[in-house]
This record gives structure tokens, C-alpha cells and sequence, in this order.
């Protein structure tokens, strides 16, 4: 009771007098009416100690914070703001903000935040609004969010995800507004947004989606509005939205080249359908959508013909507003849609739609095998035996027997399909008149040679699939006259020697599969750096290689290689000298029986992700990961035959650690390494094979250790001792939690592709012409 009114009579003072100065700390000031203290732009790198306890907002813009360690908020658990925009923070600790029940906004966008932690925000149980844009986040762990169930807003633009994993949300039971725009993601989990059961508002918008994750957005059943916009889509086909209480669907700037009339069939809420700036040409009536009552046609290339008649009508009859204009016919562009009426929508009698308004194309005269009955989207000049759709200007002839490349596509024609058939030879100047074709499919073709030439006046080629043939070796000539080539599949052949020559014609080139053909040596020094400077990801999986000359990787842009399933005995440090910025290393599946003291040293700087799975290792070298640091994340020995395995604590940045399936004696000679284990917080799977009685059991689970002569191992004692060491034991007590996380990682793309990849093409084309 005494202490109680002590209390109360302190805080009566504090609250009426002005804050004494020594209570304000000294870089901050402090309003005593608003509970307010500011600290703004003094570069502090730690959270001021002094802080009053009961401030209710702390303002801490602009500052040094670098690392939020566990428990830094201690000393004000009546917080309920909390602004730390732009603190320089790098990483938030688990538990750093576990005293903050009453938080109900923090901020923390602007920082360099790479991974949020499952237990990032723990504690954080009053939380209404978090903003952690403009951040470098990749990965979110599953579990990040389960803490904040009155979590309202969450915004995550602005950073560097690439794929959400399922489940990362969950526990987010009051969400109303999630923000993901301006991110890289081009990939989302079915279960991606599983649980968002209150979710009304989501932002998509600025990043890589090449199709409407349909199966993902129909888990959101309360979602309204939908925000798609520049994502690099093409098409969308029937049922692509099914979305039952969506009203406002924004899909602007993207490359719509054509949507199925159904593609919302399943969204029959909508009322505002945002369609500008595509490169649609046509559209037809909408079925679904019944409270449609505006469609934003502005900035696409409508052609204002007979086939748009039907659109009008049905927009006049259902009281849809259309805006945009029509880009032609002269007399009526430029006229807005709304204005023109369906007499006006007439086609050239004696002429198709697809004449009509391409009468300025040139192009060469083919008896067209269809013939054009009056339906917009009908084939007009096409090969034999073959499929051209000139909206989204595929081609294709796959699987249809043709033994020689058809002529005649239209001139237009962006990709080709010819995979599956029987083409055993490709003749010079096979493709005459393609000099648009960003995209060609010649997989199983049984092709055994390629003519010089052959690709003669491909000057548009980006992607060449060639995977699945009989390709023994290249003519230096193949790929001649298709300069832009950048991605080139020849894996599946039976090359003997790497194409040097054939490939130095390549200079955009930036990836390039071999897998499974039978190349035993890369013998020529400069064999990389003699192609483009671009070849950033080599892909040697499964070949027959024995022996890689010093020089032959030499390269400044070589970021992922893959070695694996070959036959190398030792891993080809002397190779490894001059690519320094080689991040990604597979080695797996070689018989590297010994690995020796610095073998990735020339990588030390830049080398992420190292695997050596299954190659009979017996031994590693204590030194043999020297100069690595930092930089690595994911290490990889799963499968050999290792009884013993060096001490990791260099490796400060490793996130995955695979070294299932070795028999390890544990006995003390394992202990720095158990002890390591014990001390990091990652997920680790390591078992016993030695000795018999210990064999199958977790390495984290036995107890021979606490039987090891400490004197062995002098840092035992000063950990013991050492205050900080014990916390972060504790740390690691925790992260046991972490389950399974580490297979969810993020697949982590070159931000900036230059292209899009085939997929998404390829398989609008497929829905379109089995329509
Ligand atoms: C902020 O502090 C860091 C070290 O704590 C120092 O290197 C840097 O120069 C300081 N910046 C300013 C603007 O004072
Ligand atoms: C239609 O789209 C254009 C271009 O994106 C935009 O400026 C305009 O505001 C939109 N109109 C409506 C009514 O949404
Ligand atoms: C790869 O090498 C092995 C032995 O060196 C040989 O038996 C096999 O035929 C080779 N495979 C090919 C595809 O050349
Ligand atoms: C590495 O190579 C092995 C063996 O070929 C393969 O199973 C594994 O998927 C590869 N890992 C990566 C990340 O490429
Ligand atoms: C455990 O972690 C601490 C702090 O990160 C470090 O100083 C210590 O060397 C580590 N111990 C081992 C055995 O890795």
C-alpha cells in the first residue's frame, strides 16, 4: 500500500511538473503533456536507455540503429508509437520489441531489413499498423506475423520478394490492407494468403506475375479491391478471376494482349474493371460481372471495327461506361468509345477484320489453309497443318509430324511452336521472313544438325529451345544471324565438346543449359570468356566431366554454375580463380572423395549457396571452407561419408546447414562443432554413426559431450563465463522452434530479367487456340 501511493505521487509529479532535463536524454526532446519524445536525425546507435518509462511515443527517425537486439524496448513498455523510419536497421533480433503489448503503430520502412524472423514481432499483441516498406526483404519466415492478430494494415512495398511462400501470413486474423506492390514477385504459393479471412483490400501492383494467380486469390473471400497493375501479364483465360466479393479489379499496364470473355465470369461483384493501357485490340461482351458499371479501355490500341460492335451494344444495353478511344480506323480515332455508336462499327465489305486493319503490312502471299469465315480472332495466313493467331501473334505446329520447318507464317508472329516433330536437319536459312520471333520451340525434333545460318535474319530471337534433340556437336555458324539470343536450351542432346565456337556468336547471352549431354572436358583456357561478357547462369548438370582446364570458367559475370552429377574427383579450385562473382556452386553428385584446404578460397567474397551432396566425401579438410565468411548462406553435404566436419562459426551469415546422412563420431572431437550448433539459430539436422551405441541419434540430443576433458578446448570456459554467450545460447533455445523453415526459402531471381521468360506466352497461346 505504501509503495503504491510512493508511486502513484511520483507519477503525479512527473505528469504535472515539466520533464526534469536529467529525464530527457540528452540527443532527444520530450514533451511532458503528449508522453512525447523525439530523438530525431542524431545518428544514435542505440535506443537512448533513459528514455522516460512512461513515454507513450517515441520518435527515433533518422537515425544509426543498425541491429535491434532482443529486449530493446525494455525500458518503455507504455509505448504505443513507435517511429523508426530510416535507422539504417539491418536486422531485427527475436524478441526485440517483446515488452511492447501496447504498440499499436510501428514504423519501420526505410531501413536495409533482408529477413523477417518468425518471431521478428513477437509481443507486439496490440499492433494496428506496420510498415516495413522500402526495406531489401526476400524472405519471410512462416510464422513472422502470428503474433499480431489486430494487425489492420501491413505494408511490405518496395522490397525484394520474389516469392511468398505458403502460410507467411497467418495469425494476421484482423487484416484488412495488405501492401506488396513494387516488389519482384513473380510466384505466390497456392496457400500464399491462406487464412486472410478479413483481408478487403490487397496491392499486387509493380511486379513480375506473368498470369493471374487464380488459385491463390480465390482463397480471399472478402477481398473488394485488387490492385494488379504492371505485372507483365498477356492473357487471361476463362475463370481466371473467381473472386466472389471482388467490386474493383485493376488491371492497368500490363501486356494484355487478349482476355477470354469469361475471365471474370466468376467475379460477379464487380463494378469497376480497370483495363487501361494493354495492347488490346478487341474485346467482346463481358458474362459474369452484372454490376458492371465502368470499363477502362484507355490507352489500348482498339480497333473500332465490326467486331467491336458487339461490345458497344452490350455496353449500352447494361450500362457499362466505356472509356479509352478507338486507334482506328482513321476517320474514327482518336473518337472516345463512349461516343461512337454500333452503326458506325462496321468492317470493309469483301475484306477480313484482320485485313482490314493490317492493309499496310506487306507480307507474303500464302493460300491461307483456313479459310476466313467472320470471326475476329480467326487464323488468316498460316501454314499447312499449323495454327497462327495473329492477336497474340503464336504460331504453332507442335506435334503435327512435319518433317521440314513449314513456310509462311505471318510476318508478325512473335512465337513459334514446333516442338515434337520430325525436322532431323535444319537447312540454312530455315525461317525466312521471322524477323520478329522473340520466342522458338524445336524441342524433340530429333534434330542432329543445324546448318550454318540456319537462324539467318532471327534478329528479335531472345529464347532458342533446342533441349531433346541428337545434337552430337554445333556448326561454328548454327546460331549466326540471331545476335540477341539470350536464353538457349540444349540440354537433353549428346554434344560431346562445349560449343564454344557456335556460342561466341552469342554476345547477349545469359543462360545457358547443357545438362545431360556427354562433354568430359572443358580443355580451352578463355572458353567463357571468349563468349559474351553477359553468361551469368551455366548449367553442366549430368554431363561426363572429368577435367576443367585453369582459365576455362575464367568469367566476370558467371553467378550460378552447376557441376553436378559429373565425374569429377576433386573440386576445380584452380578453375575458380578468375570468376569472382560466382555465387552459386553445385557439386553434388561427383566422386570428390577428399576435400583439401582452401578449395573455395578464390570465392570468398562472392560465394552464397554451396552444395556437395552425395559425392562419397570421407573427409573435409579442417581448413577447406577458409575464406569463406559471411557471404555464405546455404551449405550443403548431405549423404557422405563424413565421421568428422569443421568448426562453421566463420560462416556468420549461414542460414541453411544440410549435413543429414553422414555417420559423425560424436566424441569429443565433435564438440566445437556441437557446440556451434547449439549457439546459431538455424535448423540443423546432424546424426551419430559412430559410436555403435549412438548410431541414428541427433547430435543435439546426446550426452558423451558432458563427459569431455575441458581443457581440450579452451574456449569452453570463457563461454561459461561470458555473459553474451549465454544469451545467445538462449537464442538458440528459441530458434529450435524453427521448423522447416529453411526449405521454404526464397528463390532469389536477378532482379531485373531482361525478358520475360517463355512460360507464359507458350501457354496463351495453348488456351487460345484450344479454345
Ligand atoms: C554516425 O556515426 C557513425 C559511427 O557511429 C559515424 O561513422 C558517422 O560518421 C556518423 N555520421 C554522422 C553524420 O555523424
Ligand atoms: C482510366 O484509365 C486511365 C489511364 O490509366 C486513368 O487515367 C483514368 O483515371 C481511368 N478512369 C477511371 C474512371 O478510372
Ligand atoms: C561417360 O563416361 C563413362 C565412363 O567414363 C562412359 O562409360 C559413358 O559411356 C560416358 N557417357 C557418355 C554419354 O559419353
Ligand atoms: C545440385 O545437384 C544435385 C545433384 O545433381 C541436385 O539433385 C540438386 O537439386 C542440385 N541443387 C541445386 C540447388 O541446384
Ligand atoms: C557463440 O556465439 C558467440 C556470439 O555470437 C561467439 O562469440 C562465440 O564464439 C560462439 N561460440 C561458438 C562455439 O561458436
Amino acid at each position: 500500500m505504501q509503495i503504491f501511493s510512493a508511486e502513484v505521487v511520483l507519477l503525479v509529479l512527473t505528469l504535472s511538473l515539466p520533464v526534469e532535463a536529467k529525464k530527457c536524454p540528452r540527443a532527444c526532446s520530450c514533451d511532458s503533456t503528449t508522453l512525447t519524445t523525439a530523438c530525431v536525425g542524431k545518428n544514435l546507435t542505440d535506443v537512448p536507455p533513459t528514455v522516460e518509462e512512461i513515454t507513450v511515443k517515441l520518435d527515433l527517425r533518422n537515425n544509426n540503429l543498425q541491429v535491434l537486439s532482443r529486449g530493446a524496448f525494455m525500458h518503455t513498455p507504455y509505448l504505443t508509437y513507435l517511429n523508426l523510419q530510416r535507422c539504417n536497421i539491418i536486422e531485427i533480433k527475436e524478441g526485440a520489441f517483446r515488452t511492447l503489448g501496447r504498440v499499436v503503430s510501428l514504423n519501420l520502412a526505410h531501413n536495409k531489413i533482408e529477413i523477417l524472423y518468425q518471431e521478428s514481432f513477437d509481443g507486439l499483441s496490440s499492433l494496428k499498423e506496420l510498415r516495413l516498406d522500402h526495406n531489401r526483404i526476400e524472405e519471410i519466415q512462416p510464422g513472422a506475423f502470428t503474433q499480431l492478430g489486430f494487425l489492420n494494415t501491413l505494408a511490405l512495398t518496395h522490397n525484394q520478394l520474389v516469392y511468398i511462400p505458403n502460410m507467411v501470413f497467418q495469425g494476421l486474423q484482423n487484416i484488412k490492407f495488405l501492401r506488396l506492390s513494387h516488389n519482384s514477385l513473380n510466384n505466390l504459393a497456392p496457400e500464399a494468403f491462406a487464412g486472410l479471412f478479413t483481408l478487403s483490400r490487397l496491392d499486387l501492383d509493380h511486379n513480375e506475375l506473368q498470369f493471374f494467380p487464380t488459385q491463390t486469390m480465390t482463397r480471399l473471400r472478402e477481398v473488394t479491391r485488387l490492385h494488379m497493375n504492371h505485372n507483365p501479364m498477356v492473357y487471361l483465360g476463362e475463370d481466371s478471376v473467381s473472386m466472389a466479393k471482388l467490386t474493383h479489379l485493376y488491371l492497368s499496364h500490363m501486356s494484355l494482349q487478349d482476355l477470354s470473355d469469361k475471365a471474370f465470369s466468376q467475379a460477379p461483384l464487380l463494378s469497376h474493371l480497370d483495363l487501361s493501357h494493354n495492347h488490346l485490340r478487341y474485346l467482346e461482351p463481358l458474362s459474369g460481372p452484372r454490376e458492371l458499371t465502368s470499363l477502362n479501355l484507355t490507352g489500348n490500341p482498339i480497333y473500332c471495327n465490326c467486331y467491336m460492335s458487339p461490345l458497344r451494344q452490350w455496353a449500352r444495353v447494361s450500362g457499362v461506361k466505356l472509356l479509352g478511344a478507338c486507334s482506328g480506323p482513321p476517320h474514327l480515332s482518336d473518337e472516345p468509345l463512349q461516343a461512337v455508336s454500333p452503326q458506325d462499327l462496321r468492317c470493309r465489305r469483301g475484306k477480313s477484320p484482320v485485313e482490314d486493319d493490317e492493309e499496310e503490312e506487306s507480307t507474303e502471299r500464302v493460300p491461307p489453309t483456313v479459310t476466313a469465315t467472320a470471326k475476329p480472332k480467326q487464323k488468316v495466313k498460316c501454314p499447312a497443318n499449323c495454327e497462327c493467331d495473329t492477336e497474340t501473334q503464336h504460331a504453332t505446329c507442335e506435334g503435327r509430324g512435319h518433317t521440314r520447318i513449314p513456310r509462311g507464317f505471318p510476318a508478325k508472329t512473335q512465337l513459334l511452336d514446333l516442338h515434337d516433330n520430325h525436322f532431323h536437319y535444319l537447312p540454312a536459312n530455315s525461317f525466312p521472313g521471322s524477323s520478329q520471333l522473340v520466342s522458338l520451340h524445336l524441342q524433340s525434333c530429333k534434330i542432329h544438325e543445324i546448318e550454318g545460318g540456319a537462324l539467318q535474319g532471327m534478329k528479335n530471337l531472345l529464347y532458342l529451345y533446342l533441349s531433346d534433340n541428337d545434337l552430337v556437336s554445333l556448326d561454328p555458324k548454327a546460331f549466326a544471324g540471331a545476335p540477341k539470343l539470350t536464353y538457349l536450351h540444349l540440354e537433353r542432346n549428346k554434344l560431346a565438346q562445349f560449343p564454344g565456337s557456335a556460342l561466341s556468336l552469342l554476345p547477349s547471352l545469359i543462360v545457358l543449359h547443357l545438362e545431360q549431354n556427354a562433354i568430359s572436358k572443358l580443355e580451352t583456357s578463355g572458353l567463357l570468356s571468349s563468349l559474351g561478357s553477359k553468361l551469368t547462369e551455366l548449367y553442366l548438370s549430368n554431363n561426363n566431366l572429368t577435367y576443367i582446364a585453369k582459365g576455362a570458367l575464367d568469367s566476370d559475370s558467371l553467378s550460378t554454375l552447376h557441376l553436378d552429377s559429373n565425374q569429377l574427383t576433386e573440386v576445380p579450385t584452380h578453375a575458380l580463380v578468375e570468376t569472382p562473382n560466382l555465387q552459386e556452386l553445385n557439386l553434388s553428385g561427383n566422386s570428390v572423395h577428399w576435400v583439401g584446404p582452401n578449395a573455395f578460397q578464390p570465392l570468398s567474397k562472392s560465394l552464397k549457396r554451396l552444395y556437395m551432396d552425395h559425392m562419397g566425401m570421407e573427409k573435409i579438410s579442417k581448413d577447406a571452407l577458409l575464406g569463406l565468411g559471411s557471404e555464405l548462406r546455404t551449405l550443403t553435404v548431405r549423404g557422405n561419408q563424413l565421421e568428422e566436419f569443421p568448426d562453421l562459426s566463420s560462416l556468420t551469415g549461414l542460414e541453411t546447414v544440410d549435413l543429414q546422412d553422414n555417420p559423425l563420431r560424436c566424441d569429443c572431437f565433435l564438440l566445437p562443432l556441437r557446440r556451434w550448433m547449439e549457439n546459431v539459430s538455424l535448423e540443423l539436422t546432424a546424426t551419430c554413426g559412430h559410436p555403435p551405441e549412438l548410431r541414428g541419434q541427433k547430435v543435439q540430443g546426446i550426452h558423451v559431450f558432458k563427459s569431455c576433458p575441458e581443457n581440450i578446448f579452451p574456449q569452453e570456459k570463457k563461454s561459461a563465463a561470458d555473459p553474451k554467450v549465454k544469451k545467445s545460447k538462449a537464442d538458440s533455445l528459441k530458434s529450435r522452434k524453427i521448423k522447416a523453415q529453411t526449405t521454404a526459402k526464397v528463390a532469389k531471381l536477378p532482379r531485373k530479367q531482361p525478358q520475360r521468360k517463355p512460360g507464359p506466352p507458350k501457354v496463351t497461346k495453348k488456351k487460345k487456340i484450344l479454345k
